[in-house]
């Protein structure tokens, strides 16, 4: 069967397919592409438990819901039991190219464009299979809308953009399930390269990690992927801090939490280098829109640092972590950028969101600060913390730190100098380590010193 859809427009006004095509997967990285994929699973998933705001309070159990994705050289699928895409919705707007304005607001998703699903396997490849299985009222609706991507360019200017929807056998569950084969030569390369898919299991994990807190199973090439723990740290000195408040843009609610505080101790002069890396990659702020991380571990302007105000970031204040989250019933009111894995740091809501993100940031820089002055106390406080989870952070207006301002620092004076290395690793071998840090070699010399010229403190 060939069901007649919506056309774009005049002729005369259309681009040429093929531009239409390559202005639309120009700018979207294959990874963002996938993203997208889920994102459309998710929708649905959430959908159907019931479209609530996506707070952090709400206990949505998305543990019926799974995502298979697999890649490689040959092709790519992801399969969903995630409730399927309508006939009516096929028809008005899924397989079109954009939404039409007064298309329905999804109940706290993140899909707006009507545009994601054509971008994403336009990218992957030439020749494409979607097939959905819904359910309504007790009967099914099973159909299959096959692309292949050349014919239908071949097919140059006519006005007639429509997609064939045939009918199909149902999958055995409702949901979704997209099989792109003959890949571009730039999705072989990537699907082919064992790093770009350890690096999209990283990015699932972290992007997806309230999600599968819920209970969601993506697997990628069979293999379950792990949520992230979102967690920062605890004790009777330090307590992060978690408020939350309504906003609003153009007359609809938006509900935004925003939770910030330690995440790990600031790394110290002696930290081995990994460590600090470690710290130094996953600290900063994390902008979450209706569920999805779409700024991870920021120390941009984006989320502030280097703004008036509010100092550039540096690697002294690796530890802090902050998390703010936008729920809103219409996606189109979040902070998105286009691609969804980003934010418009401009968009007057996320600005009033930036003042209030801003004051645990800056109390974090100033205690990094002061810390210097005493870090043995530091050290001790930081490492009596526990570590809590997101979802079990109190209520509390300001993060609560310890204060370390009270002694004043004794005046110190910096010694630089450099000896032939094979000098200093003898000197360490005869302290009795021939590993001791540099730093250390030059602090015990300093000591020896001055006990045998000056005597004993
Ligand atoms: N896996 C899926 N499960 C259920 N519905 C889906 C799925 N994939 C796509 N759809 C339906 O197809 C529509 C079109 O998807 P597409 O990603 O192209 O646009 P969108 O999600 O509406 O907007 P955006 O361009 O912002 O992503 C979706 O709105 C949804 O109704
Ligand atoms: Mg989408």
């Amino acid at each position: 069967m060939r069901i007649g859809m919506k056309k774009l427009g005049s002729a005369s006004a259309n681009p040429t397919r093929a531009f239409f095509v390559r202005m639309l997967t120009r700018d979207i990285t294959l990874t963002d592409c996938i993203l997208d994929l889920i994102d459309n699973c998710i929708d649905g998933a959430w959908e159907r438990a019931g479209g609530n705001a996506f707070t952090l309070n709400n206990n949505v159990e998305l543990d019926q819901y799974k995502i298979d994705i697999s890649l490689s050289e040959d092709g790519f699928t992801i399969s969903d039991n995630c409730g399927g895409i309508s006939f009516d919705d096929a028809v008005e707007y899924a397989f079109t190219f954009g939404r039409s304005a007064n298309a329905d607001a999804e109940s706290y998703s993140i899909g707006i464009y009507g545009i994601g699903m054509k971008r994403a396997v336009f990218k992957i490849g030439r020749k494409i299979l979607v097939r959905s299985t819904s359910e309504a009222n007790g009967e099914i609706e099973a159909f299959r809308v096959p692309i292949d991507v050349d014919r239908w360019l071949a097919h140059g200017d006519k006005e007639d953009w429509d997609f064939d929807i045939e009918s199909d056998n149902p999958l055995p569950e409702p949901g979704v399930q997209i099989s792109v084969d003959n890949l571009t030569d730039n999705t072989k390369a990537d699907f082919s390269n064992p790093d770009f898919v350890k690096q999209l299991i990283r990015v699932i994990s972290r992007d997806y990690s309230i999600h599968l807190h819920r209970g969601l199973q993506i697997s990628v090439n069979g293999m379950p992927v792990t949520g992230w723990l979102i967690e920062l740290r605890e004790s009777a000195e330090f307590t992060p801090m978690r408020d939350s408040y309504v906003d609003e843009v153009n007359g609809e609610e938006v509900f935004v939490e925003i939770l910030a505080g330690m995440g790990a101790p600031p790394p110290d002069d002696l930290e081995p280098g990994e460590r600090r890396k470690d710290f130094e990659q996953r600290s900063g702020w994390y902008v979450i829109c209706n569920g999805r991380v779409v700024v991870a571990a920021d120390k941009s302007t984006i989320t502030g640092w280097g703004t008036p105000n509010w100092p550039k970031w540096h690697p002294q204040y690796s530890g802090f972590l902050g998390i703010v989250i936008f729920s809103a019933e219409n996606a189109e009111s979040l902070p998105l950028t286009t691609t969804k894995r980003s934010v418009d740091a401009t968009q007057p809501m996320f600005r009033r969101a930036l003042a209030q993100m801003r004051k645990p940031s800056t109390s974090w820089i100033e205690y990094t600060n002061a810390r210097k002055s005493q870090r043995d106390a530091a050290y001790k406080s930081e490492s009596a913390t526990n570590n809590i989870s997101i979802f079990e952070i109190e209520h509390s207006k300001t993060a609560k730190l310890p204060s370390f301002t009270a002694k004043t620092r004794e005046p110190v004076a910096n010694i630089a100098y450099q000896m032939p290395k094979n000098r200093v690793r003898e000197l360490a071998a005869a302290m009795g380590n021939v590993g001791l840090p540099y730093r250390d070699v030059g602090i015990n010399t300093f000591e020896l010193a001055f006990n045998e010229l000056v005597g004993e403190d």
